[in-house]
């Protein structure tokens, strides 16, 4: 639902780690227009700008936002169509590290905006480039150069994606984190693994690293770990976690199984060892959408994923093909940052490029960019 407000300027204060200058404002008359007028201008607006504008959008985003894509996808499909694309404008409805990929890895003369700059990533906030500096030292330390490579979860700010190309290490997303693990452990290296413990556990577990050997780095305590501990560690994983996914339970899918007990229960990676044991599968959320997409007609799913993309299948595929698709925990919250970008952001944008004014710009700086861009483009190719 769009919201009004009374305040004449609506001013959204910009993420510290943000790379856009200007601090930007909203006319209030934007939310004094209907659900309607912002949708019909939304699409006016589209079309004046013709192919200069490409809109992206997570399966995470809202209905109303998520009408406007052009391509829609998982983190690792969002990069690579950013890759490819050739617009001048690319409007990122997701949450600030995939605007800052689609900037790495597209050309300087392309311009990625993200339509409210407030849409961050709790977990990506949950490992600083400087905490993570202090472990990797750490790590040096106890086990010497080159026990260890860095892998970043694409859910990271982009100086951590820098860290990862200047020491050897790439980034991955929750739709190949197997084959980036088993690439660096087939190099017959140990693995810091940041910021998603839970990804990185499900993912050590699936390769069959054994339990003694993956080791939690406590970042609010010094690590927590002796220097023997670490050289007996093949994987080291951070403490960050996604608020949204950990709310899954066992206990959930207890009750949904007694409730339905032809249920088949599906859940990200994010989630944690034992909620992603206890279902029937496990994958990003390209791969959530595959799975259940091609079950039999009639099948019954619970899902532990955003809510946003839970709604969408079910009201996709249940007129269709009566498949019953609901929230594995019937309380669950959207993730409030996927959520905070609506179509007033989104019209504001882009009547702000008619105008001749790119507003909300991401761009990260060149030498971060360039590090960056050697991890991301690592894991791109193995994909
Ligand atoms: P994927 O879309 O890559 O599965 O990631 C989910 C997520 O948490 C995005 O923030
Ligand atoms: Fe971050 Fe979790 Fe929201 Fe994804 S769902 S953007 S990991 S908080």
């Amino acid at each position: 639902m769009l919201q009004t407000s009374a305040i004449d300027k609506l001013s959204f204060p910009i993420p510290a780690e943000s790379n856009s200058s200007v601090l930007q404002e909203i006319s209030s008359t934007y939310y004094q227009l209907t659900p309607n007028e912002v949708r019909d201008r939304c699409f006016a607006a589209k079309e004046t700008l013709g192919d200069s504008v490409f809109i992206l959008a997570h399966h995470y985003q809202r209905d109303e936002t998520f009408q406007f894509q052009d391509a829609s996808g998982d983190s690792l499909n969002l990069a690579q169509v950013a890759k490819k694309q050739s617009a001048q404008y690319i409007l990122f409805c997701g949450v600030h590290f995939m605007a800052e990929s689609a900037d790495i890895l597209t050309s300087d003369d392309q311009a990625v905006i993200l339509p409210n700059l407030t849409a961050g990533c709790s977990m990506a906030d949950m490992a600083d480039v400087d905490m993570v500096e202090d472990c990797w030292d750490e790590l040096i330390e106890a086990c010497g150069e080159n026990k260890f490579i860095p892998i970043t979860y694409i859910n990271s700010s982009a100086s951590l994606k820098a860290f990862c190309g200047k020491n050897g290490g790439i980034v991955c997303t929750s739709s190949n984190s197997e084959t980036v693990l088993q690439w660096a452990l087939k190099q017959g290296k140990s693995v810091l693994f940041f910021p998603d413990q839970h990804l990185g556990r499900n993912t050590a577990n699936k390769l069959g690293v054994p339990k003694e050997n993956i080791r939690l780095w406590d970042r609010q305590n010094d690590g927590g770990l002796t220097a023997e501990d670490l050289k007996n560690t093949k994987v080291l994983l951070w403490n960050g976690y996604c608020s949204v996914h950990t709310r899954f339970s066992v206990d959930q899918i207890k009750a949904i199984r007694s409730r339905r007990p032809e249920v088949k229960v599906i859940v990200h990676p994010e989630c944690s060892e034992e909620v992603v044991n206890a279902a029937d599968f496990d994958g990003s959320t390209n791969k959530i959408i595959q799975i259940i997409e091609n079950a039999e007609s009639g099948s019954s799913w619970a899902v532990g994923t955003e809510i946003n993309l839970v709604h969408r299948l079910h009201q996709k595929l249940y007129p269709r093909e009566g498949k019953h698709i609901e929230c594995l925990n019937p309380h669950v919250c959207p993730c409030s940052t996927m959520y905070c970008t609506d179509p007033v952001n989104v019209l504001w944008v882009l009547e702000n490029l008619i105008e001749g004014r790119v507003v909300n710009q991401i761009k990260v700086p060149p030498e971060t960019a360039r590090w960056a861009k050697v991890a991301l483009d690592r894991m791109l190719k193995l994909s």
